[in-house]
């Protein structure tokens, strides 16, 4: 999703901005640009189509050098990718842009604009607040006056950095809605849609709030609140280093991401599995007496992160007396539910930017509809960090590759202590709080095992190059498991992968079983083991090929259309996180072979800031 960078020095800030760029890829885009202010007191701005590579390379041949400027990563939401389409946008020469969310009003806007004489080289939304700035701006407005006043016409959501040959010493910042932070250097200020795209130029960033307003200078910044108060916000310092961003050996971010989950699920396990000691794994006061009351639990994300939640349920009910409801953020915020009591509302995300799930967050916020709210996220600082009432932090490292890997399994494992808390909150079989520990102890070694068959799965995985369709199929929670595994393929193979419990194969999908449909199965062994092999057999039966992740408890025999990767016997309740691992590798090496841009996937954000 879009990605903003903007600096204010006493140094050229060109190098400075496309190193932010290429911190802020991961998120997703298809074009790039930089405008800064050239010692003639000009905006000078490129603009490419493709990587921020191409952007550079156009710098290189013909460079833009001041020591004040924007830059700007797109992702295509009105208007197709197109180097018109690309940030910044500028209005007569005198003023530029970088926009990230969306205009809601920009039609409207743009007709009255257009009445006024302005002349639209963009089909973006966003080309409407660069032209009211100009139009304040020649009102006589102050730079600071002029996006304050445009920002009272249009609705909808951003973050913003402005420049102006008018006050070429003044960069501006707003937020609403999209995330924007402020990166504090000595005698020179930053901007940045999140601190990774900063990092190698300051460790102190201000994370800004709905409605606020940055003067920025190269060595002072004033924020205003959404009341036009000046307001101090806490200084914050990271410690999150710059190597994280390194491939290493590694020849993409989502295969080095894979083999990183051991190292990640220790993080997030180190220090917390003490079992008197549970409660600290959570920030907020009082979990232990939140957790007391809970009648329900309301699980909302989006992505990769709905699916966590679903296998989640399935612990919840299984292991509490506590009802659980999973949905999807985009239909959960615009829905009535009727009222209920003493709801926990637990939000999971890898980001903590997700505008879905950050909207049905704040929504209930808004009508104190639940006893508490909580967030199990990857980013401190996030906005839903920022707005729960309670934070269980999974501590994977940054993930740049689009499709998630390891904010997947460390949720689940925050999730299965969220368990463990609950039960003991309850005060029912604190013998299923010890075991859940002790599996978890286990399970940095179990997930070494399972990547142990990279090179089967990468062999396996050469079966999938020409298929068009897959069906991937699980029981129990097994089958949320079967559903993440059809999502990375879709992903980033580009291959149409559909998910059932495979109990439901003969109400429909048994019509589609032919030798050129692959049907792949996660076979752990647990109670419904019997069950899934009848299952299996019903596409065998009918000359489907099966790809079949199985404990040796299922014996199914490897034949010409059987083919089977024995799977290290796992604690029933960590089966859907271990074997997860064999359907990651899978559509990552499916990719590679069918040579897509396995970290980039076409069409594809990592943080989807829009709604
Ligand atoms: C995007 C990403 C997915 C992710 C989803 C939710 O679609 O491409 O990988 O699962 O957003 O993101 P979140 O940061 O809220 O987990």
């Amino acid at each position: 999703m879009c990605g903003i960078v903007g600096a204010i020095a006493q140094r050229p800030v060109t190098e400075i901005l496309l190193e932010g760029l290429r911190r802020l890829e991961y998120r997703g885009y298809d074009s790039a640009g930089v405008a800064v202010l050239n010692d003639n007191n000009q905006i000078s701005r490129t603009r490419a189509l493709g990587k921020v590579a191409a952007l550079t390379e156009k710098l290189e041949s013909s460079p833009a050098i001041g020591n004040i400027g924007i830059a700007h990563t797109r992702w295509a939401t009105h208007g197709k990718p197109a180097e018109r389409n690309a940030h910044p946008h500028m209005s007569n020469q005198r003023v530029a842009i970088v926009h990230n969310g969306i205009i809601e009003n920009y039609e409207e806007l743009r007709v009255e604009l257009k009445a006024k004489g302005y002349n639209f080289t963009s089909d973006t939304d966003t080309e409407v607040v660069v032209h009211l700035i100009e139009m304040y701006l020649t009102q006589g407005q102050s730079l600071a006056d002029a996006v304050r006043e445009t920002i009272k016409e249009v609705r909808g959501a951003y973050a913003l950095g402005v420049i102006s040959i008018e006050q070429p010493d003044v960069l501006i910042a707003a937020r609403q809605g999209s995330p924007l932070v402020l990166g504090l250097g000595l005698g020179e200020t930053f901007i940045g849609s999140d601190i990774q795209a900063m990092l190698p130029v300051t460790s102190r960033f201000i994370y800004l709030e709905n409605g606020d307003f940055c003067v920025i200078k190269r060595d002072s910044y004033e924020i205003f609140d959404d009341a036009g108060a000046i307001v101090e916000r806490e200084i914050k310092e990271s410690n999150s280093g710059m190597c994280t961003a390194e491939l290493g050996k590694y020849r993409h971010f989502m295969h080095k991401e894979i083999f990183e989950q051991p190292t990640a699920v220790q993080s997030t396990l180190e220090g917390r599995l003490n079992v008197n000691d549970l409660k600290h794994c959570v920030s907020g006061d009082n979990i232990i007496e939140t957790l007391e009351k809970v009648e329900e639990i309301q699980i909302i994300a989006c992505g990769t992160s709905y699916h966590a939640g679903l296998i989640a349920s399935y612990w919840l009910e299984d292991l509490t007396d506590v009802p659980c409801s999973v949905e999807v953020a985009s239909e959960y915020r615009y829905r009535r539910r009727p009222p209920r009591d003493n709801v926990l509302f637990v939000t999971l995300s890898q980001s903590g930017e997700t505008a879905d799930t950050l909207a049905a967050l704040e929504k209930v916020n808004t009508d104190k509809s639940m006893l508490a709210t909580l967030t199990i996220c990857n980013v401190a600082e996030s906005s839903l960090t920022r707005e729960s009432d309670y934070t269980l932090m999974t501590l994977a490292g940054p993930e740049i590759g689009v499709a998630s890997t390891k904010a997947f399994t460390t949720q689940l494992v925050a999730l299965q202590m969220l368990v463990g808390l609950l039960i003991q909150a309850k005060g029912n079989a604190p013998e299923k709080v010890e075991e859940i520990v002790n599996n978890l102890k286990k399970l940095p070694i179990l997930l070494e095992q399972a990547l142990e068959k990279d090179a089967e799965i990468e062999k396996m995985a050469e079966h999938f190059i020409e298929k068009h369709n897959a069906l991937f199929l699980g029981r129990g929670d097994q089958y949320p498991v079967a559903m993440e595994g059809a999502l990375k393929l879709k992903e980033i193979s580009y291959i149409h992968a559909e998910a059932y419990p495979a109990g439901e194969l003969k109400h429909g999908p048994l019509a589609l079983v032919d030798s050129e449909m692959p049907i792949i199965a996660v076979a752990p062994k647990t109670g419904l083991i019997e069950k899934l092999k009848s299952n299996l057999e019903e596409v065998r039966s009918r000359g489907g090929v099966l790809y079949i992740f199985a404990d040796k408890a299922i014996a199914m025999e490897e034949k010409d259309n059987i083919h089977v990767i024995e799977m290290p016997e796992v604690p029933e309740m960590l089966a859907p996180i271990v074997y997860t691992i064999p359907l990651q590798l899978l559509s990552y090496y499916t990719a590679v072979f069918k040579g897509t841009d396995v970290d980039k996937p076409r069409n594809l954000a990592k943080s989807v800031t829009v709604e």
